[in-house]
């Protein structure tokens, strides 16, 4: 057995390695075995920085948990959320932040699947069952935090080698994907960050079971695509998805192509990339009936459901705006019924370098520009609140975009005509 104490005290801070062995102590002082485990224990193997610790526990996690963020004399003085433990009794699991990291504490466990894609039935379980569960060899690893053993790597599917050797993805067990079809997505999203290719029999079960993300309920799978967009390159990820089906099963309109992933691309040269303009990009040609497809399939709601909503209303405006000639207030009229975020997709997505320089302008500058009156200056000149007032406000906004207003008595002068015409 490997012995990864030199790895750890490489990779970690000396004070994390300090807390991990007070918390393995800890833990033995209860007569329990506690480990690392999971993304942090891959992470180390490649020398990739470590953003999550999740530690599994032969024993009691949230009581463990509580001991640990207590004990802790960073969790404390750090304040603002730092040390106060979140506990799932009923799974057994408990959380914190600590030193700018998510600390998550489990009861190692096993789990069965009554139901494909349902979550599981879980009971207590050892580090071998707790391991056994879980998705891929590489993501299947511990270290050992006991006193007596700190340091010492628990490898029983081969994780190492996996990711050193053969660089593959690889689930444990044949019905995988069945239970819980999410993996579909994190094998894909796994083998583009990591760098490493679907194992051939992991490949082929993936591409038997596609169907089963069907399964899947709307909220999981959105956070898996949300996941996949927050990576690096996403667009990588989204073309091997298209390749082996799995973006038609989630929606046959989705694609991954070259035209995406140039889209994508520019979004980062602008540093306006995000997973929800992403998103927008990857259903700006899709109907309105697709949109409403795509959001009751992955339960989007909010802001991001409103915008997907107006891409294909904004299109419908876009060629208006193919005209050098158009004035600011003419933009301006055109566009300001439509989040910044669906103008900069539309933007993006564009052809018409007159289209896309109207959509700019508008961005960087019209959607700025205001009156330098407000509603009470004009209160003040006589104007009653009402409906009347804001178009008032509106034409102040449009005599100054177009340059016909430009002190404060230009503004005053305007009102007192619209006044006097009504
Ligand atoms: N896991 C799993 N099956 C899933 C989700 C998670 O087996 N559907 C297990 C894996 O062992 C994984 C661990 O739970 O390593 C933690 O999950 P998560 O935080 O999603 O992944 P990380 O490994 O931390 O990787 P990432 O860097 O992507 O966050």
């Amino acid at each position: 057995m490997e012995n990864l104490d030199f790895e750890m005290r490489r990779c970690l801070p000396a004070e994390l390695i300090a807390f991990l062995h007070i918390a393995g102590e800890k833990a033995g002082a209860q007569e329990q075995k506690l480990y690392l485990v999971g993304g942090a224990v891959r992470d180390l193997l490649l020398h990739r920085p470590i953003l999550d610790l999740d530690l599994v526990v032969e024993g009691d996690a949230p009581y463990l948990a509580r001991q640990l963020a207590k004990s802790d004399r960073m969790g404390e003085e750090k304040g603002k959320g730092e040390g106060r433990v979140t506990v799932h009794r009923q799974f057994g699991t408990a959380k914190f932040r600590r030193g700018g990291l998510n600390i998550d504490v489990i009861t190692a466990r096993s789990e069965i699947y009554s139901q494909p894609g349902a979550l599981p039935t879980v009971q207590p379980g050892t580090i071998q069952d707790d391991l056994l569960r879980r998705d891929f060899s590489i993501n299947a690893m511990a270290i050992d935090l006991s006193p007596a053993s700190f340091g010492q790597l628990l490898d029983p599917h081969g994780g190492w080698n996996d990711l050193e050797q053969r660089r593959n993805v690889r689930i444990l067990y044949e019905r995988s994907f069945i239970d819980d079809a999410t993996r579909i997505l994190r094998a894909i999203r796994y083998e583009k960050r990591l760098g490493l290719t679907l194992e051939k029999n992991t490949e082929r079960l993936l591409r038997e079971h596609i169907s089963m993300l069907d399964t899947i309920s709307g909220d999981r799978i959105r956070h898996e695509l949300e996941l996949i967009l927050k990576e690096d390159i996403p667009e990588q990820i989204l073309e091997r998805a298209e390749v082996l089906g799995v973006l038609q099963q989630l929606h046959p309109s989705l694609r991954g192509n070259g035209w995406v992933a140039e889209r994508f691309r520019k979004a980062r040269q602008k540093a306006i990339a995000d997973s929800a303009l992403y998103l927008l990009l990857l259903t700006c040609h899709f109907s309105e009936a697709d949109i409403e497809h795509l959001i009751a399939r992955l339960k989007i709601v909010g802001e991001l459901g409103r915008n997907m909503r107006q891409v294909p209303r904004l299109t419908e405006v876009l060629p208006s705006l193919d005209d050098n000639a158009l004035p600011p207030s003419g933009i301006y009229r055109l566009l300001k019924r439509y989040h910044p975020k669906t103008i900069a997709a539309c933007s993006l997505a564009s052809n018409s370098a007159i289209i896309r320089s109207n959509l700019e302008r508008y961005l960087n500058h019209i959607c700025y520009v205001k009156p330098l009156m407000d509603g009470e200056d004009l209160i003040n000149m006589g104007v009653k609140p009402g409906p009347r007032l804001g178009s008032m406000l509106e034409t102040l906004r449009e005599a100054r975009l177009n340059g016909q207003v430009i002190t404060k008595e230009d503004e005053e002068a305007l009102v007192r005509q619209l006044m006097r015409n009504h």
